[in-house]
């Protein structure tokens, strides 16, 4: 720790950040605990698939409040006051499926007032509604869109390390499709995913595993490949696969094989020494997972973690520098899924999963990150046209876009530079690796066929491109 960093981490150092708006982060709740209170269920009128996924998931929801002019009570000085809850509760999903017209928004609002000051630290607000494209008319669409804004200004609003999410539902979408967002949201697997919307679809013909698996262990008897997992998040990312019953094939450049090998065997995968920028390494990926698991084995998901920065303000920035993070942040993705998907031994099955990881410097840009930001937009550009490219076919493409998460990549950064990164997100804190690593778990569920093409930010709100 540098003097700087421990004289802002002492007790007056703190008094001071305090004093400058930067008070001690909340502790968020993470793993995959679910909410300590109760979760409550508002279904404003048109609504019904929230109170199907929910007994699909085995909870019981309770009735919120709500807020009107004859549920206030006047305090001492006659101003009216809203209802308040005695006991805090977990979590409030509101169904706003049906929620078409500017009037209709007053739902949300009632429900949503008194629970603002009350929800449990580390609670949640998930509300599902209706994406622009499932309904007709101007207002509805504008409607559709109001939404997000309600759900991003909540997100920043409420306290403790209690979040807020959007799910937007695309046409017929079941309970079967929406339960393991609703699970993921309510656990605390989601503690750093704030003030996102996301879209959820129905999952396409063909894929059938979801009726097939055991929840607590999603990925028992699939092979995942992590690229990068020798240390940092992608250490994270093969760690949760490996907890929730993959065999972990974990993956990075022949230098970093020590740390590789202490992965792989922790976690009882295998190690592959690779430099993904190499023109055969989708061929070695295969051939790897086709010599330890066997010719006929196929890979279920992929992840292309492994990144690399070489800051610099573009009027300094030299040609090595700016080729080498395209190449690694998204060459050798398209190149390598590319290889996969075809029909080799230890390639992508039929049905899979492909993840890659964007950042918030790819959906805001970011000052001396041009080649980087170029890397990461890039990748959200090919989720959304590998998506489309493979609508056909069972297999979805998703990306994370971290924001400042807590590794020897940001530890690089000055500490001063550091500390405003950390902080300026609503919830005034870095992530963790494993925050990363769970959401990149729930794209890759067996039961989450319905996300496609979604690129979800793991960055606790953080103001860069909110
Ligand atoms: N840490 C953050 O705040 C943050 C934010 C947004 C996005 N990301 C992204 O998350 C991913 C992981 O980041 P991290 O912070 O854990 O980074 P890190 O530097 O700690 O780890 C990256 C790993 O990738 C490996 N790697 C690099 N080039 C490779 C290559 N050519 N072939 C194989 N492996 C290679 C490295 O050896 C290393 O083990 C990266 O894609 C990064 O861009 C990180």
């Amino acid at each position: 720790m540098s003097v700087v960093e421990s004289l802002f981490r002492s007790p007056l150092g703190r008094r001071l950040a305090a004093k400058a708006g930067l008070p001690d982060p909340p502790t968020l709740r993470r793993g995959r605990v679910g909410p300590l209170g109760e979760v409550l269920l508002a279904e404003l009128p048109g609504g019904g698939v929230a109170a199907a996924t929910l007994a699909q998931l085995g909870v019981a929801p309770g009735v919120p409040l709500q807020d009107t002019p004859e549920s206030r009570t006047p305090d001492e000085k006659g101003r009216p006051q809203p209802l308040r809850y005695e006991r805090r509760p977990g979590a409030l999903v509101i169904d706003a499926t049906g929620v078409r017209t500017i009037a209709d928004l007053e739902g949300l609002r009632a429900v949503l007032r008194p629970i603002m000051k009350r929800l449990e630290p580390s609670g949640r607000v998930i509300i599902v509604a209706t994406d622009a494209s499932a309904v007709a008319g101007l207002e509805a669409k504008a409607v559709a869109q109001g939404i997000d804004g309600i759900n991003r200004t909540v997100a920043k609003e409420l306290r403790d390390g209690a979040t807020a999410n959007l799910l937007l539902l695309r046409d017929g979408v079941r309970p079967d499709d929406l339960a393991s967002t609703l699970s993921f949201l309510l656990q605390g697997r989601s503690a750093f995913v704030d003030g996102q919307t996301w879209r959820v679809a129905a999952r396409k013909p063909g894929d059938e595993t979801a009726l097939d698996y055991e929840p607590s262990r999603p990925f028992a008897g699939r092979i995942v490949v992590v690229t990068g997992a020798a240390r940092g998040i992608g250490a994270a990312i093969a760690a949760t696969f490996a907890r929730d019953g993959a065999s972990v094939v974990a993956v990075d450049v022949p230098p970093a094989g020590d740390a590789l090998s202490t992965v792989a065997n922790d976690l009882r995968g295998s190690a592959l020494q690779l430099d993904i920028t190499s023109a055969d390494a989708g061929q070695r990926i295969a051939a790897h997972v086709a010599q330890i698991h066997g010719p006929d084995a196929r890979i279920w998901a992929i992840v292309h973690n492994a990144g690399i920065t070489r800051d610099k303000l573009l009027a300094n920035l030299d040609d090595a520098q700016w080729g080498a993070v395209l190449r690694v942040n998204l060459a050798a993705e398209i190149a390598i899924n590319e290889v996969l998907l075809g029909d080799v031994p230890g390639g992508l099955g039929q049905q899979g999963r492909i993840v890659g990881i964007a950042s918030t410097s790819g959906v805001a840009g970011n000052k001396g990150q041009t080649n980087y930001a170029a890397s990461k937009a890039g990748v959200m550009g090919l989720v959304w046209a590998q998506a489309e490219e493979l609508t056909g076919r069972p297999v979805t493409v998703n990306a994370v876009a971290p924001g400042f998460i807590e590794t020897d990549m940001t530890a690089a950064i000055p500490f001063v530079q550091r500390e405003v990164f950390r902080r300026t997100n609503s919830l005034s804190q870095g992530g963790r690796p494993v925050d990363v690593a769970e959401t990149i778990a729930y794209f890759c569920d067996p039961a989450s066929g319905g996300i496609d093409g979604q690129v979800v930010r793991v960055c606790g709100q953080n103001l860069v491109g909110a």
